[in-house]
């Protein structure tokens, strides 16, 4: 199911901020030599959570799902002055490349990545964020959103990424483990009432939390 047709898309994109230099190289990339290349947020989506992130002016931001280091650099963007951002990816064969794009981008300064399976990392961190992107694994998205919300300032943002899950959550007849969780999810997010929210269909759906209370 297409949300947003690709024309539409396309015009969107030619319409919002050049895809920096870096970017584009790491974008292209990941596009020739990396599986499942379409996980990557990409140039429209990237320009929204760099645009969040500058708003925002976050000191520390946690990122879940890091994958080639993509959205981290479009996020770490925004970072206040002295700012850092920490991104944990479970794929050790990552670590090179993403450490890679990361130079590439100029961020080594403000990017910390750590390796590990995020549900053992997201307990040891100490610091408090102002902003969350959730984007790993699916199934574990309630339990992530669950230990990250206690780790965020009041007024700072949770986006969680592949809400929609291709349209295939307001499909009745698809009832798959994880369009199931991303349904629960969903419903998990709205009756949280420490928070104001937006579903933005954007992509492949980004469901924004803001904490108020
Ligand atoms: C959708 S990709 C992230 C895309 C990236 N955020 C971007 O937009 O460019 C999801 C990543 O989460 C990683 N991942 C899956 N389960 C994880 C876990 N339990 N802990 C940390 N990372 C995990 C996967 O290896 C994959 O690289």
């Amino acid at each position: 199911m297409e949300f947003i047709n690709q024309e539409i898309e396309e015009y969107c994109t030619l319409h919002s901020s050049l895809e920096p230099e870096a970017l584009k190289v790491i974008n292209r990339d990941t596009q020739a030599n990396i599986l499942k290349p379409r996980m990557l947020s990409g140039h429209l989506q990237g320009r929204l959570l760099s645009m969040l992130s500058n708003i925002l002016q976050p000191k520390n931001i946690l990122e879940i799902g890091t994958y080639t280091g993509y959205s981290a650099i479009c996020l770490a963007e925004g970072l206040a002055k002295n700012g850092k951002l920490v991104t944990i990816e479970a794929d050790e064969e990552l670590e090179t490349r993403i450490l890679k794009n990361i130079e590439l981008a100029e961020m080594s300064k403000k990017i910390e990545l750590k390796i590990g399976n995020a549900l053992d990392v997201i307990p040891t961190l100490t610091q408090k964020f102002d902003l969350v992107f959730i984007d790993a694994d699916k199934l574990n998205y309630i339990k992530y959103y669950d230990l990250v919300i206690e780790k965020l300032n009041l007024g700072g943002l949770i986006i969680s990424d592949n809400v929609l899950w291709d349209g295939k959550v307001v499909e009745e007849n698809k009832k798959d483990k994880t369009t199931e969780l991303l349904r629960q999810f969903n419903n998990h997010l709205l009756n949280d009432n420490r928070t104001q929210k937006v579903l933005l269909p954007i992509r492949d759906g980004l469901f924004v939390s803001r904490k108020t209370k």
